[in-house]
Parts: structure tokens; sequence; C-alpha cells
């Protein structure tokens, strides 16, 4: 009991984390491991109603600030039903997106005391073992979500402009610098297959073996 390991995925528009959270947990499983796969804003009834608000727009827009605050009490639900109860049983939680994201989209406009504050708050001692954070030309990104939508309507934050979508880049390499215990930063212009090879090799040594 208490050995779960909590590993997050993070980067820009259409770096591909959905399919390599897929990936890595098809893997775990693979080696007999109870992993499950989550995403946010989202996760938990509660979270995927506050997604639908913080994504599919509402009458007017939020201010950063009270934005910042319902991605972060989406992520208290989650954590509180989903996330801690599963690492508290042995699980592999694998997250599309997590306190990062807060930083990294939000943070911008907010700036770091705030983005500090209000992280300390919601996520506490629950910061991730590992995260890896898919990197790629914000261009390529978008590219690749404009495929990916088809002739869906794209949400909050695909409509931002370049210069925000090139701003996330650098905040997330700021992230990974900031804590090169914990980030690691992956090419994600490379074959999917190469790239779940990469992250597989990361998590077997610093996870799998070195707890094993
Ligand atoms: P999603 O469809 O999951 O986008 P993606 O496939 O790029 O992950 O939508 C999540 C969006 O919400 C994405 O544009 C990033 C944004 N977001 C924030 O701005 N702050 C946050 O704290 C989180 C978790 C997501």
């Amino acid at each position: 009991m208490g050995a779960g390991r909590f590993i997050t995925f993070e980067g820009g528009e259409g770096a591909g984390k959905s399919t390599q959270v897929a990936r890595l947990v098809e893997r775990l499983r693979a080696q007999g491991i109870e992993a499950l796969s989550t995403r946010e804003p989202g996760g938990t009834p509660n979270a995927e109603a506050l997604r639908k608000v913080l994504l599919e727009g509402l009458q007017e827009p939020l201010s950063p600030a009270s934005e910042a605050m319902i991605f972060s009490a989406a992520r208290i639900d989650h954590l509180d039903k989903l996330i801690r109860p599963a690492l508290a049983r042995g699980a592999y939680v694998v997250c599309d997106r997590f306190a990062d994201s807060t930083r990294a989209y939000q943070g911008g406009t907010l700036g770091t005391a705030f983005i500090d504050g209000l992280e300390a708050l919601t996520v506490g001692a629950t910061m991730p073992d590992l995260t890896f954070i898919l990197d790629l030309p914000a261009e390529d990104g978008l590219k690749r979500a404009d495929l990916r939508r088809g002739s869906g309507k794209v949400d909050r934050f695909e409509s931002e402009t370049i210069e925000f979508h090139r701003g996330l880049r650098t905040a997330f390499a700021e992230i990974a610098k900031n804590n090169p215990q914990r980030c690691i930063v992956v090419d994600a212009t490379r074959h999917i297959d190469t790239i779940a090879d990469d992250i597989w090799r990361v998590v077997e040594t610093r996870l799998l073996k070195a707890h094993s």
C-alpha cells in the first residue's frame, strides 16, 4: 500500500499527450501493474462539468485569476476523489495535464507568486513523481490540433494567438529547467513509437527498477 506513482504529461496543443498516456498505461498494465489514465481539466464528474465551463466558453470571458481558480477547484476534486485514493492503494496514475498547465497557460498573466500559492494550496504534497513535457514548435502542434479537430469548434485556448502558443513552449521549458528531478523534456516531433520507447525507458529506470 502507498507505493503508487504519479506521472503527468504536459505540453502545448497537439503535442500527442493523450496518445502517449494511453501507450504508457498499456505498457504498465502489461507488467501486471494497476495503472489508470485520467486527464485535466476533468477526471471526475464534477471536474468534467467544470471542464465544460472552462473550455466551451461562457457568456463573457473569465478573468485570469478566476479561470486559474476554477482549474484548481477541478483539480482539488480530482485529487481528492481519484488521484490520492488510487496512489494510496498502490496504483500508477497517468494524467494528461496537471498543475504545470496552470503555470504555463494561466501563469503568464498572473505571475509566479500567485501560481506558487495556488499550487501549494491545491496540490500540496501530491506533486507528480515524473512529468513528461512533450515539446514541439507551436506551429506544428496547432497544425496537428487542426487536423485532429476536423470541422469541430476550436476551444478557448486553441483560439489564442500564435504568440500565446509560442509563449507556452517557453513556459514549459522554464518549468523543466526549474524542476530537473521531476521533468523530462521529450522531442515530440518524432515518430509516436520512438517517443513511446523513450518514455518507457525513463519510467523503467526512474520508477520501476528504482522501486522493485
Ligand atoms: P484538451 O482538449 O485536453 O487539450 P489538449 O489536447 O491540448 O490537452 O483541453 C485542455 C485545455 O485546457 C488546453 O488548451 C490547456 C488548458 N488548460 C489550462 O489552461 N490550464 C490548466 O490548468 C489545464 C489543466 C488545462
